[in-house]
């Protein structure tokens, strides 16, 4: 039975941060707008496995997972334990430390192709970095993009969140989408011979029709650019050596970072020797570029996916999680409304308010249900090594509770606003072309 419960401390911190902190949060997705505000808690304290607990003492389990980094699960005993034996021994130093080359050597062996590897610590550094890599060697200055890539100006020029952003950053980059191969050759097309690198998520929810990745990569060196998979969610999670071991496609440069330190700041680019070599002739160089406890993380961490055959296991849960949900929409009869897509190992749920309902009043009347049954959710699954099979199975009841009431509002013709206890999640900023945004019936969700 659903409970609802406290979020006093939640909101006390909240609003000393609202004087403070612009935009509230250091995270766009971990900010009162993508969760019931109200309802869901906004500060957590904690974390063990697949659980966190907020800072009112509330346990939750979680999908969420940090927006994906923990593949093993929070407080990981192996992570911890090498990131403390670290701690003891020097977080960064004067000079080089041997981690830096013995993680490199772990990715070489594990990314199919990864033959050299330069660390950065946030997942934007990488693809930055391989975006400046591609222009020297290219001497080509335009960019093909496909899925989100980060912060930084050439990818939030053409967002609606580039204030501050000049303005040159919007003619260089350029969006295609996924699965059409025709709106990138119109990229080629419109600027011929100035193409630096065609950088893209290799795999979301969406499956590559017609050999769409391979194709990519025909394409990208026809017209003389580099291919770069940015594989800072598949990375680790959708098998060891991620898309690329899945598809069997090799792009020239990959951008790493997430689960390759379950939640220790750790980013990387990895490509092939000739390109990868071209850092030598330009500057990538910070002072924590070489520091140790995120190098520490990925030496416990990528060889216990390894060893644990983490990527195995998380879609044999998440085939369970991805059936179950669908089986339970039918028999409850709301499969119309609500689907869930994408690989087992890393699934999202769809909206469809059937022109009744709007979109993100269904997503917020789900995480709501779901927080009241103790269950963090933003309509995707970041499945980790920590979720069990009995943590699916509650997952499954609590569904059932959520979307049978769902069925009620239907039935009854309710005013769904008027079942959310508190402000409906608010839309993501609009990014283009984004096909993280799933499409039914000509509908984006
Ligand atoms: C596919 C992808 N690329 C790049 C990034 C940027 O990584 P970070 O937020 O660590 O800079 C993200 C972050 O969510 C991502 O999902």
């Amino acid at each position: 039975m659903s409970k609802k419960f406290s979020i006093a401390k939640s909101d006390e911190i909240y609003a000393r941060a609202q004087k403070v902190v612009p935009a509230g949060s250091q995270t766009f997705s971990k900010g009162v707008t993508q969760f019931v505000e109200g309802v869901a808690p906004k500060y957590l304290h904690r974390g063990k496995g697949a659980n966190v607990w907020d800072v009112d003492g509330n346990q939750f389990l979680d999908y969420v997972m940090a927006c994906h980094p923990i593949i093993l699960g929070y407080a990981d005993d192996d992570v911890n334990r090498a990131v403390v034996e670290q701690l003891e021994l020097g977080s960064t130093f004067s000079l080089m430390n041997e981690l830096e080359v013995e993680v490199t050597e772990k990715i070489i062996e594990t990314v199919p192709c990864a033959e050299a590897v330069r660390f950065g610590k946030n997942g934007a550094d990488a693809t930055s970095v391989g975006v400046r890599i591609a222009r020297a060697v290219t001497g080509r200055e335009h960019i093909a993009y496909c899925g989100y890539h980060g912060w930084h100006d050439w990818y939030i020029a053409n967002t609606d969140l580039n204030s501050g952003v000049p303005e040159f950053n919007k003619q260089l980059a350029h969006s295609f989408n996924y699965n059409d191969l025709d709106s990138l050759e119109s990229i080629f097309k419109a600027h011929p011979g100035e193409v630096a690198i065609v950088i893209m998520e290799p795999l979301t929810v969406l499956e590559p029709k017609d050999n769409f990745l391979a194709e990519v990569k025909k394409m990208a060196h026809h017209y003389g650019a580099l291919l770069m998979f940015d594989e800072i969610i598949t990375g680790f999670r959708f098998a060891i050596g991620g898309a690329q071991e899945l598809t069997g496609v090799t792009p020239d440069l990959t951008s790493l970072a997430k689960a390759v330190s379950n939640g220790i700041p750790l980013s990387a680019i990895c490509g092939k020797k000739d390109y990868l070599f071209a850092l030598e002739q330009t500057f990538f160089s910070f002072t924590y570029g070489g520091d140790c406890i995120g190098l520490a993380a990925a030496n416990a961490c990528i060889p216990k996916i390894q060893r644990e055959d983490v990527p195995g296991h998380l879609w044999k849960v998440g085939e369970k999680l991805k059936d179950g949900f669908n089986t339970l929409a039918e028999e409850i009869g709301v499969a119309d409304f609500f689907q869930c897509v994408g690989y087992p190992c890393r699934t999202v749920i769809t909206f469809d308010g059937q022109d009744r309902y709007n979109d993100l009043e269904m997503k917020s009347y789900i995480q709501q249900e779901l927080l009241y049954d103790g269950i963090l959710w933003a309509a995707y699954h970041a499945l980790s090594w920590a979720h069990k099979d009995e943590d699916i199975e509650r997952t499954l009841k609590a569904y059932e509770r959520a979307l049978t009431g769902f069925k009620k509002i239907v039935d009854k013709g309710l005013d769904l606003r008027s079942q959310i206890d508190g402000i409906p999640v608010r839309p993501v900023f609009r990014k283009v072309a984004d096909f993280n945004s799933y499409t039914r019936k000509g509908k984006k969700v």
